[in-house]
């Protein structure tokens, strides 16, 4: 593997899970890959699970970690080229990002959909600006239109909790006070479509998701309907794709919250979310403190996801 930023980098999905499940028992087997390796991870927005997840995976692999948060520290960039760089931005993202490059093996970016342009933003502007110009092999830490490590942990964790062959998985949208990106959403998405589930997504009408990342999976409106026998509930909230209202919140519907009234109608389902998460916004208490929440080892499998995606990248240096 070059670069990872969506499924398909990871080749057969069935193998990549269970490459993970192994690492996952022994995860310093692979300490010399990394030996002298220095990984870079870039962060243009707030995280804990993927700054902490990730410096682990690498630190497991033997490798140096070297964190930089754009905006802490570091000049402003500007990253559109043509710009007359007369403003509050020194420094142009064309020059820092092979700087960056001199510095490290591997390079993991951050960085959210902007919502000023959707094409900025769906062109993943910023991260294949790192894949071209850094030099490096570059992996995705949440770009503007996907979340792949999170969804391959979402992925490892389904397989270590499923407890039918082909288990419902249902991703529902639920309210949040501010406009928050679809990467999780697509990501998730993309990769339910590649795994042997029943995949089903309901959300508000307006919340349409793109179809690359929809594809021929089953979209219902009806909350409650969508629950019906489900395994899985991952839940999420993300502000409207569809024009005119890119970027826009449509609802803050507290229906729409996964409570125990939704839950009762679901086989006995797990409960999913990629954190952080606004507690009786998107998630009562009482659901995401039950026994079937799987919150917390979701974002452990955070680590096993980066480490396998990173090892890999090692191993094709
Ligand atoms: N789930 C996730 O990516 O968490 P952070 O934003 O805290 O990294």
């Amino acid at each position: 593997m070059r670069h990872f930023t969506n499924v398909k980098d990871l080749g057969n999905l069935n193998e990549a899970v269970k490459e993970a499940l192994e690492i996952k028992k022994n995860r310093f087997a692979y300490k010399h890959l990394g030996e002298n390796k220095t990984l870079m991870m870039v962060f243009f927005n707030s995280s804990l699970r993927t700054r902490l997840s990730t410096q682990k995976a690498g630190m497991n692999l033997g490798m140096n970690t070297m964190v930089l948060d754009i905006n802490q520290g570091a000049w402003k960039l500007e990253t559109e080229r043509g710009v007359v760089m007369d403003g509050d931005k020194p420094e142009h993202i064309l020059e820092a990002i092979p700087v960056m490059g001199s510095y490290c093996d591997v390079i993991g970016v951050r960085a959210f959909a902007k919502f000023e342009s959707k094409q900025f933003d769906y062109e993943e502007t910023i991260l294949n600006q790192f894949i071209k110009y850094s030099g490096r092999p570059v992996f995705s830490m949440e770009a503007a239109t996907g979340h792949p490590l999170q969804s391959f942990a979402d992925l490892i964790t389904i397989e270590e909790y499923r407890e039918t062959a082909r288990p419902k998985v249902v991703l529902t949208w639920a309210p949040h006070p501010n406009a928050l990106p679809q990467a999780v959403p697509n990501s998730f998405a993309d990769f339910m479509n590649e795994a042997d589930v029943d995949f089903v997504i309901t959300h508000p009408e307006g919340y349409e998701l793109s179809s690359t990342f929809v594809r021929n999976a089953r979209v219902e409106y009806d909350q409650m309907k969508a629950f019906e026998g489900a395994d899985f509930i991952y839940a999420k909230n993300w502000s409207a794709f569809q024009d005119p209202n890119y970027g826009k919140i449509l609802s803050k519907d507290r229906a729409w919250t996964v409570s125990d009234r939704q839950m009762a109608v679901t086989n006995n389902a797990r409960f999913m979310h990629c954190l952080p998460v606004r507690r009786n916004m998107i998630v009562t208490d009482d659901v995401i403190e039950s026994p079937r929440s799987l919150v917390i080892p979701e974002a452990a499998n955070r680590e096993i996801s980066a480490q396998t995606v990173i090892k890999r990248i090692l191993k094709n240096l």
